[in-house]
């Protein structure tokens, strides 16, 4: 079987500055008030939600040991989002080039656990026919899988989509 911890543990992922900034943040909702990043590796998105509660979860130990340093107001753990989704409510949840790394056999699980959890989310996912896409990337129908009520392309195959509690 795949094993995710040493492929992320080896693959490492440093995404430079946080992107497309401006596309985000109109979305955070008013009054939200919590946040959760999952797939938040270095936590390079946190100073989005400096106003909020910020809480990141990786798979990643070596990523969470750099992001508690950079961010050491935010709440950081490692685990695997699979075994993770348990016991939380937050008014937000933020995945950045994550769940297209859910494997499909995970990825409903995975979606109903945030949308029970979370109010709202707000994704930015490689979609469409993975041109340009690195390995173990899965292409998931997020609007199958989320209520999405905002989607825009941001870069090739890379969509911000937005989901709203129906
Ligand atoms: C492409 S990186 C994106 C990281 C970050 N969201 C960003 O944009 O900078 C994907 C991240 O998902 C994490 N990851 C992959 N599968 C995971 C899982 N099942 N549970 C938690 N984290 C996972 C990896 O360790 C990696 O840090």
């Amino acid at each position: 079987m795949f094993n995710y911890v040493s492929y992320w543990e080896n693959r490492g992922w440093s995404g430079g500055e946080p992107e497309w900034i401006d596309e985000i943040f109109p979305h955070i909702p008013r009054g939200a008030k919590t946040v959760l990043d999952v797939g938040c590796s270095d936590g390079r998105y946190a100073p989005l939600f400096s106003k909020m509660d910020y809480t990141g979860v990786d798979i990643n130990a070596g990523q969470i040991a750099i992001a508690k340093k950079k961010c050491p107001g935010c709440d950081f753990y490692v685990g695997d989002i699979i075994d993770w989704l348990d016991n939380f409510q937050y008014d937000l949840f933020f995945s950045s080039k994550f769940l297209q790394h859910i494997p499909p056999e995970y990825i409903e699980e995975v979606s109903e656990s945030l949308k029970f959890r979370c109010k709202n989310g707000i994704m930015i996912e490689c979609v469409g026919d993975g041109k340009g896409l690195a390995e173990h990337n899965w292409h998931h129908d997020y609007r199958k899988l989320f209520n999405v009520v905002h989607e825009e392309v941001l870069e090739g195959p890379v969509r911000l989509m937005v989901h709203g509690k129906k």
